[in-house]
């Protein structure tokens, strides 16, 4: 038997490079040799998104994204969380044997309370809705960036906590996390994503994609003076598109001196175009054929749906609902 893959991004904005090469890239890379469960996280974006034509149409974007990547809905089960409302059902079954304080240590929750934002109880139990998710597919991996190690952590512990409590209903899921891009770096150098304005988009315009690039913060150094590619933030990001040879070359050329931030900023550009192209072609289909996303996301959502009716008895049995 193939081992279970499950994943899922929220649907609240335009995916970035981060993104991709922190979790969409593993789900394409695993759907081969796994059994892949796929999903749009809808209602973890409502703890934000709170309009329902952004709503819907975050979901159709990052559906198209999906397929454009090269998920392929006849080897992964493609689905929106909410045609899967079972997993509220369970999410309160988890909130009644957690502990507040045990929430309160999530790292989101704290960051959120930083921010000093009013917090909806939905954002505080997050990671309940996410645990929820996770045990219902009996997912083995979750492949993940590393800001979502701590949640998947929470899942194997509210796991255990329910074995403990209502007798051995689910198994431990273990978080799937690759070193090189568990936290890729945003225009900034800091970890890229949606909250802090350091993204570059990966299906933006080439002017969108171009604006980002051009604004990757440098030094001040100038081109003919030597510099260490391992403190330059564009360099960082080439490492996500070359290999080999050509990621040599460039090393030695900051190494030698002579290379620009600017002609380095000109360079990544043009990877990054040439790498999103075939991907941008496949959006542009489905763009024009959103009745297919539809029904791909329908039959995903009828697999996931009959996949879960046999452990839905036995969770209902065995917290004793079941008559
Ligand atoms: P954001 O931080 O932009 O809001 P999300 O929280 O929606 O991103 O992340 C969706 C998925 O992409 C998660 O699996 C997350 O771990 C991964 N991810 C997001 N940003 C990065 C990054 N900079 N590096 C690696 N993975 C990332
Ligand atoms: N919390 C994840 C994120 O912010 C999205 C998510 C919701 C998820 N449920 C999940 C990821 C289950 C993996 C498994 O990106």
């Amino acid at each position: 038997m193939r081992k279970r893959s499950l994943s899922g991004i929220k649907p609240t904005g335009t995916i970035h490079i981060g993104n991709y090469f922190g979790a969409i890239k593993q789900f394409v890379d695993l759907q081969d040799n796994y059994d892949s469960y796929i999903f749009i996280a809808d209602f973890h974006a409502i703890t934000t998104v709170q309009n329902k034509e952004i709503l819907s149409s975050n979901i159709l974007n990052i559906a198209m994204d999906y397929l454009a990547c090269g998920l392929d809905p006849e080897k992964v089960c493609l689905f929106k969380q909410s045609d899967l409302s079972e997993v509220t059902e369970i999410a309160w079954y988890f909130n009644c044997i957690t502990t507040m304080p045990y929430l309160e240590r999530a790292t989101a929750y704290k960051d959120a309370r930083v921010k000093a934002k009013d917090i909806n109880v939905g954002l505080f139990d997050y990671p309940i809705l996410m645990a929820a998710d996770i045990l219902i597919q009996d997912a083995d991996i979750v492949p993940v960036g590393l800001d979502q190690k701590q949640h998947v952590e929470y899942a194997r512990d509210i796991a255990i906590k329910f074995n403990n409590t209502f007798g051995q209903t689910f198994k431990l899921p273990e978080p799937l996390i690759l070193k090189e891009v568990a936290i890729v770096p945003g225009t900034d150098g800091r970890k890229m994503s949606k909250n802090y304005g350091n993204t570059i988009p990966l299906f933006g315009t080439n002017e969108q994609i171009k604006k980002a690039v051009m604004g990757i913060v440098t030094d001040s150094k100038s081109p003919a003076d030597p510099k260490d590619p391992e403190e330059c933030n564009i360099y960082a990001i080439h490492k996500l598109f070359l290999k080999g040879d050509d990621l040599e070359n460039l090393e030695k050329r900051y190494r030698d001196g002579g290379l620009g931030y600017k002609e380095s900023k000109d360079m990544l550009y043009q990877e990054i175009i040439s790498f999103i192209e075939p991907m941008r072609n496949k959006r542009n289909y489905y763009e024009n054929h959103i009745d297919e996303v539809k029904e791909i996301l329908k039959k995903g959502a009828l697999k996931a749906k009959q996949n879960t009716s046999e452990k839905m008895k036995i969770i209902r049995n065995n917290v004793g609902v079941n008559l």
